[in-house]
């Protein structure tokens, strides 16, 4: 094993956190020769929502590949490809995973038996897609997981071949993987255990609309079932999908989409302080040992905003928890980070396609509802406590529209629940 010299910046991590962290890094004139990256991934850090949207669509519809994608495009910012972080002397190891973390030494070990020094580590190991034990056939030949490039392209190959494809889980992955399924024209139903889509984030009536959309598109829903067993053919690959309901669902393919889990195993085991499943940051992002810091998907922060402690697992915190850690680094804020959480999503948005789904919420969605629209094309949501709007969400907004939800949901207005109640349309109540 070889040990590396002293990096001052060391960041643990190919993914959307690091790609903004680099960005920063070189506009704070800080990057050259100072930054390293570690990425378990092949291939430069790139905005990972794209996987299961132009990634997915079909062949025929020029469906995004890297390096289109790698970030900071999804900010309209640079494209930042291999050859850009060699000219900003950022150095990238690639295909390296990091295994173990010594604070005392201040190094890290890599699972190919290296050594790297850091005089500051930042942790942005991000999230792995959570497996069906292999006991109930997660891992036989035909049985998807999407969260890498690699991931994607292994999806894609299947579909070439896939005429029966189940998907499993009535989440993100679900629904994003669910449209684009259709969308090559396979047959695909989706199962996952509770009443109705999105469950966590979505009310009955939200989820209905996306529902009978999806079906009016192919889509078949098997919902309040799980999966008992993934059964494989006689060529070993999967078959079919045994649910706990009884019912038997021929499948080629199949995607699971069953929630995500941090990667954080070395640095808990190293001693850094634990919260919500990731590592405990302060609104600098801090963890609990002096020039150790994590941020996106890991990092257990405050939500300044709720008063309350929260791990987001979206882009938008991947990326303004980067920036803003370069900030209080390099003494541009003293101010703790005050995020207003944002997620968003879209569908059926390859070229030609008749109609595109795209909703954003932002706020805490808390509290009674109050919702307006038909949903052709436009629908909204309300989340109110005391009167106050908490969290707002639209479907189909046209720009400015869109735009006023983050000024909604951050000032929190006092409201007259009836005049918003009688709001004629999407527009009007947006206005109250
Ligand atoms: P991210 O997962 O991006 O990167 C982590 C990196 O660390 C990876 O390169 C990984 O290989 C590497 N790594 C992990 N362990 C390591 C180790 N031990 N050693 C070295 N490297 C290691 N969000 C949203 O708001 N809107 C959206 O539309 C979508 N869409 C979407 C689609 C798909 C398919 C996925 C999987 C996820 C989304 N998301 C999303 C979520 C969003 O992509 C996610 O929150 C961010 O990518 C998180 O950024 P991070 O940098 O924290 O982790
Ligand atoms: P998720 O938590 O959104 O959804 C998981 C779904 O699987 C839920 O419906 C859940 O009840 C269901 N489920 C759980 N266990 C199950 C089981 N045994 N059988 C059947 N269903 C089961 O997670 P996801 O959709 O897998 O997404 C993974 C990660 O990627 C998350 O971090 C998510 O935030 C991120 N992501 C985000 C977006 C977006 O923001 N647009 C898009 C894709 C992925």
């Amino acid at each position: 094993a070889h040990m590396n010299e002293n990096k001052e910046f060391v960041l643990v991590g190919g993914g959307n956190a690091a790609g903004y962290v680099a960005h920063a890094f070189v506009e704070n004139g800080i990057a050259d020769g100072r930054l390293c990256i570690v990425s378990k991934e092949k291939v430069a850090p790139y905005e990972r929502p794209a996987l299961s949207k132009a990634y997915l669509f079909p062949l025929d519809k020029s469906p995004a590949r890297l390096p289109g994608f790698h970030t900071c495009v999804g900010s309209g910012w640079e494209r930042q490809t291999p050859d850009w972080y060699k000219e900003k002397g950022i150095e990238v190891l690639y295909d390296t995973s990091v295994s173990g973390l010594d604070i005392s030494l201040g190094t890290l070990s890599t699972k190919a038996g290296g050594t790297i020094k850091y005089s500051n580590l930042i942790i942005a190991t991000g999230s792995t897609a959570t497996r069906l034990p292999e006991a109930v056939g997660g891992s036989l030949p035909g049985v998807h997981y999407l969260r890498e490039v690699e991931d994607a392209d292994s999806l894609v190959s299947s579909w070439q071949e896939a005429s029966k494809v189940v998907v499993i889980g009535g989440g993100y992955i679900g629904m994003e993987v669910s449209a684009a399924s259709v969308s090559w024209k396979l047959d695909t139903t989706v199962v996952f255990p509770e009443k109705y889509v999105m469950p966590r984030l979505f009310t009955p009536a939200i989820a209905h609309h996306y529902e009978e959309f999806y079906k009016s598109r192919g889509v078949k829903f098997e919902k309040g079932t799980s999966v008992k067993k993934l059964v494989a053919g006689t060529s070993g690959r999967v078959a079919r999908v045994e649910l706990t309901n009884g019912k038997v669902i021929d499948a080629d393919t199949v995607i699971v989409g069953v929630g995500a889990k941090p990667n954080v195993i070395p640095f808990l085991q190293a001693g850094l302080k634990s919260l919500e499943g990731g590592i405990q940051v302060d609104g600098q992002f801090r963890t609990s040992a002096p020039g150790i810091f994590a941020i996106g998907d890991v990092a257990a922060f405050p939500l300044k905003i709720y008063g309350r402690t929260a791990r987001v697992e979206h882009v938008d915190h991947a990326r303004k928890s980067a920036l803003h850690f370069a900030n209080v680094l390099t003494h541009k804020t003293t101010d703790p980070y005050d995020y207003l959480p944002f997620f968003y999503s879209r569908v059926f948005e390859y070229p030609g396609s008749e109609r595109k789904l795209w909703w954003q919420f932002y706020g805490d969605n808390v509290g009674d509802t109050v919702e307006i629209g038909d949903f052709n094309p436009k629908y909204a949501a309300f989340w109110l406590v005391s009167g106050r709007i908490k969290g707002v969400f639209l479907e189909s907004g046209s720009p400015e529209e869109f735009s006023l939800l983050p000024k909604i949901a951050r000032n929190q207005p006092h409201i007259d629940h009836l005049k918003l109640r009688n709001a004629s349309s999407v527009e009007g109540a947006l206005e109250v």
